[in-house]
């Protein structure tokens, strides 16, 4: 099972310095209990109790007297030494698991997160990183430090039943210790079906919660308070109740070994009775032989703990090993400044196998062009759009930019070309000013100003008291619908590259905004190749090409005057929006 680890002790070897001393402290823990206890025991009881023997001096008495916390000095020291090394390597082997746990995040494809849930991701960050980490330090430790002090007691054992009384008492003592290792090894075997059972069913706990947080609006709205407290108090019970399946085996372990050792024990007292053993003689042993299992204890908690880590350490690798799907070709080519002719070429797509949301798309977008996309909600414009920066690769065909098919471009180069404005912007939990800058971090605070202007969102910036330094809130929550769009089409703005994506980029403002934000985005598209998806057509009359999409293809292109004409579902969906308006 160790051999499982093996792979992740690379996350070890930064800190070998301080392991190296957390284990030599270890060590010296684990002699002062299994060989420094009993022969404490040894050197000072029957000096102490000695009947007729000559009376101890002062000075004679002090040296006795000092032995035992002189034992008990260098045992405390050794195991504070040691558990705290150990406690900071494992912190920074913590940081390090956590830290390649979320760069992967950032690589992984948007598929990927369609699949896995947040909370799931999120117990899997933080809680089974922090499994594996415990699990790692403690192996790493323990794995040194308790045979360490068992072969210390087993070494005393030995010597003592070999100066005292012969080889036989020799072994029937060592025959006790290897009985001790059954339970361990029944209870392990319950215990790794557990654990993963445990840190799943934490995952489920921590989405329920996590998913509330982001609907407070919703539970309000709908008077869903009970229900998510009903929801959340069941996936607690079922976690409580994994925890408890792994609790019930994991804490049997100790008592077993102790009722086994206790026999041991029994056992040694029989023998002592029938050989005539001397009284402190027999009690040096059993206290030697209760240090003895001290550290089988350990082992057998050990075997435990690496259960518990496995499952932890199969839930992180299911993210750590993760397929990157879209990423650099070997010999992807650079990208400056494109200029923006995009070609689509017999373009299938599916989410799910099996069910293609784009069916053998072709098209061809001419560099500067503006095109509108239009169709019935889920005929697939958004899909169509997410493929040019590569949120997603098509399943057969391919799209080309400048005649380069996309998947030969340097990714960064290619997502540096394109500026995306969605529905419902994310902005982070920053300054107004950084939440732009990151459209282009060489930006001047001077040009920031001026996207803000163009994007008409100067005016409410300025409006507020901190102006661009105020914090916009977790996801912009501090912003309306229409000022998060506002500095989402600022970013555009800034960012300037050639080709631009939005996709009802102006759906949550207001009509006064609106006819502002339309002279906006007349400046915008100047020059461009864009790709608009808009909910009112207005902006989409004035487009150079309209594509219509229906159920996953497209049924006509052309301009508004050419499709009013020739398709009836354009021709539809128009009139039906004049009406409307
Ligand atoms: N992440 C996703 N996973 C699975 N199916 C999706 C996903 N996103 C969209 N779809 C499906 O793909 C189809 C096209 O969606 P979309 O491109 O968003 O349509 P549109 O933008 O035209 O409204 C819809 O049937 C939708 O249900
Ligand atoms: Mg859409």
């Amino acid at each position: 099972m160790i051999r499982r680890f093996r792979p992740y002790f690379r996350y070890l070897r930064p800190q070998r310095g301080l392991l190296i001393a957390a284990i030599l402290c270890g060590i010296l823990a684990g002699i002062a209990s299994g060989f420094g206890l009993p022969y404490m025991v040894k050197k000072t009881f029957p000096a102490v109790f000695a009947v007729g023997a000559t009376p101890l001096s002062a000075w004679e008495l002090t040296l006795l007297a000092l032995w035992i916390p002189a034992v008990f000095v260098v045992r405390g020291v050794a195991t504070y030494l040691n558990t705290y090394f150990i406690q900071l390597v494992g912190t920074r082997v913590l940081e390090a698991i956590r830290l390649d746990f979320f760069r992967k995040l950032q690589v992984l494809p948007l598929s990927f997160f369609q699949k896995n849930s947040t909370g799931d991701l999120l117990s899997r960050g933080l809680a089974d990183a922090n499994q594996l980490q415990v699990t790692l330090t403690t192996i790493a430790n323990e794995i040194v430090r308790s045979p360490a002090s068992l072969i210390g007691s087993i070494v005393f054992i030995a010597w003592t039943a070999y100066t005292e009384k012969g080889v036989a008492l020799v072994l029937v003592i060592l025959a006790v210790v290897p009985l001790s290792v059954l339970p361990i090894r029944y209870v392990g075997k319950k215990l790794i079906k557990r654990a993963g059972q445990i840190q799943a069913e934490l995952g489920g706990v921590t989405n329920i919660f996590s998913e509330n947080l982001s609907a407070t609006k919703e539970v309000r709205a709908f008077s869903l308070e009970d229900r998510e407290v009903a929801r959340f108090g069941r996936a607690s019970q079922t976690l409580i109740r994994a925890q408890m399946k792994f609790v019930k085996y994991e804490k049997a372990l100790a008592p077993l070994i102790e009722i086994v050792s206790a026999a041991g024990i029994s056992l040694t007292l029989v023998y002592a009775y029938k050989v005539h053993l001397a009284q402190e003689t027999f009690i040096t042993l059993i206290t030697a032989l209760y240090a003895s299992y001290e550290p089988i204890k350990k082992l057998g908690s050990l075997n435990n703990e690496m259960k518990r880590g496995l499952g932890a350490l199969e839930r992180l690798e299911e993210i750590l090993t993760a397929p990157v799907s879209i990423v650099d070709a070997p010999d992807a080519r650079a990208l400056t400044r494109a200029h923006g002719a995009l070609s689509f070429e017999n373009v299938s797509f599916s989410y799910q196998p099996g069910e293609l949301v784009l069916n053998e798309v072709s098209v061809q977008i001419p560099a500067g062009t503006v095109c509108a996309l239009v169709g019935p909600s889920g005929a697939g414009k958004s899909t169509f759009a997410h493929l040019v920066p590569r949120f997603f690769d098509p399943v057969s065909g391919r799209i080309t930019l400048d005649g380069h098919d996309l998947r030969s471009l340097r990714l960064a180069d290619l997502r540096r070309n394109i500026a995306v404005v969605s529905q419902d912007p994310v902005l982070f939990n920053d300054t107004i000013y950084h939440n732009l800058l990151i459209a282009r971090p060489e930006s001047t605070r001077a040009e920031i100003g001026a996207a803000a202007r163009a994007a008409y969102a100067h005016d409410f910036v300025s409006a507020f008291p901190e102006g661009y330094d105020t914090i916009v809130g977790e996801r912009g929550a501090r912003l309306s619908g229409g000022q998060k769009q506002r500095l989402a089409l600022a970013r555009a703005f800034l960012r300037d590259a050639p080709i631009l994506i939005l996709d009802e980029a102006t759906s949550a403002l207001d009509s006064d905004s609106e006819a502002a934000i339309q002279l906006a985005l007349k400046k915008l598209v100047v020059g461009k190749t864009v790709l608009i998806i808009a909910h009112r057509f207005s902006t989409i009359r004035d487009a150079t090409t309209i594509i219509v999409f229906e159920a996953g293809e497209i049924v006509a292109t052309g301009n508004h005057a050419h499709l009013y004409t020739a398709s009836p579902l354009y021709r539809s969906l128009y009139d039906r929006q004049q009406g409307a308006a």
